[in-house]
């Protein structure tokens, strides 16, 4: 017999405790995310912190928006959230606005669950009614996708870089190389290394090229088009690196199986002997994890590991000690793991 789950409301308070506080933080909260996401994205709160005090038709004219809609969304902010004020008919940023905005961990939620992945929430009734299905009838927009990968993944870059150097490597392939961030990260932190980016999306590869030139980094990192599912694709390519890292990118494989994943890993073995391999993952929490996890903290591992993968057919993530299995069977030798980074994100050295 399974344990009951959830039979206390220790967070209660969290969620509101009345009808009318639980039921208008719903509305609040849906819409507090997709104006946030899209005074982000349409850089107005980058602007104001900028610029500082604005009113709201100075602020549509320097970021090029519709000023009636944008007048809307900044007041209903200002009344809903702590984040702006007003102050002679012009918008400012608060302390808390000024900071909190600005965190990796909403950055991360805003272009990532909110900007990439509001259509998987968008779409659920016709994809719960089986009229629609991720990846046939919508997908997300993949330079969102990598934008918040960005701001979930960066946190690791010191240690991986550390790693990199410990074990000599001058020159790294990115794989699911999104935006370029993690090359671009990598090479400010080791002026020396130099890296190869493959991804399947010409979006996100053009993107990535445009901000390579705009750091001056077109000399040490090269970016290639090239699917990770089918590593001949990408061998040529990266016939001189010492490394391969893929960062938030395998468990995509596992749509496809268990197996899949590791005949990925067995065809990288043969075409790469001896390289070295640096995997990030998510590391999935069990039903009683959740639950002994204070709520607020429950909500972003919650809506990865339970909304976005099965809503984009990508299955469970797994657990850590699924992973290793996994790397096991594929015959990779581990030289390490490390688990202590945001976002639940485990680290593993690998060697081919
Ligand atoms: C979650 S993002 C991670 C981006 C980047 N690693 C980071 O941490 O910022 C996954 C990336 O994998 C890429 N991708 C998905 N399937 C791929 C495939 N079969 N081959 C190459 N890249 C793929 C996507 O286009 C996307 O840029």
């Amino acid at each position: 017999m399974t344990q009951p789950v959830n039979t206390a409301a220790p967070d209660a308070a969290w969620l509101g405790d009345s009808l009318l506080t639980w039921s208008q933080s719903i509305r609040n909260g849906y819409i507090r995310a997709f104006v946030i996401f899209a005074l982000h994205e349409t850089g107005v709160f980058e602007t104001l912190r900028r610029r500082g005090a604005m009113t709201s038709a100075e602020l549509a004219e320097a970021c090029g928006v519709n000023a009636h809609l944008l007048d809307g969304v900044l007041h209903f902010l200002l009344h809903a959230d702590v984040v702006l004020a007003k102050d002679d008919g012009r918008f400012r940023l608060t302390k808390r606005g000024a900071e909190w905005l600005f965190a990796d961990s909403v950055l991360a939620m805003s272009f990532g669950a909110v900007g990439a992945y509001a259509s998987i929430l968008h779409e659920l009734v016709p994809c719960l009614r089986n009229q629609k299905r991720y990846g046939v009838d919508f997908v997300r927009p993949g330079d969102l996708l990598a934008k918040g990968s960005y701001y979930t993944g960066k946190g690791n870059y010191d240690w991986i870089v550390a790693e990199l150097k410990r074990l000599g490597v001058a020159r790294v392939a990115d794989l699911g190389c999104g935006l370029g961030d993690v090359l671009v990260g990598f090479c400010r932190l080791d002026a020396r290394l130099e890296g190869v980016g493959i991804d399947i999306a010409s979006g996100a590869l053009q993107a990535a090229a445009e901000r390579v030139r705009d750091e001056d980094l077109a000399h040490r990192i090269m970016l290639v088009q090239g699917d990770v599912t089918r590593p001949e694709s990408f061998a040529a390519a990266t016939a001189n690196v010492d490394a391969f890292h893929g960062l938030m990118v395998f468990h995509e494989f596992l749509r496809d199986g268990e197996q899949a994943l590791v005949e990925i890993f067995e065809r990288m073995k043969a075409l790469f002997p001896g390289r070295y391999l640096i995997v990030g993952e998510f590391d999935r929490l069990s039903d009683a994890e959740f639950q002994a996890m204070p709520l607020a903290e429950r909500i972003h591992p919650l809506f990865y590991q339970h909304v976005i993968h099965p809503l984009t057919w990508q299955g469970l993530p797994m657990e850590k000690e699924r992973w290793l299995r996994l790397f096991g069977r594929a015959g990779l030798t581990l030289l390490k793991v490390e688990d202590r980074f945001r976002f639940r994100l485990v680290e593993y050295v690998l060697r081919f």
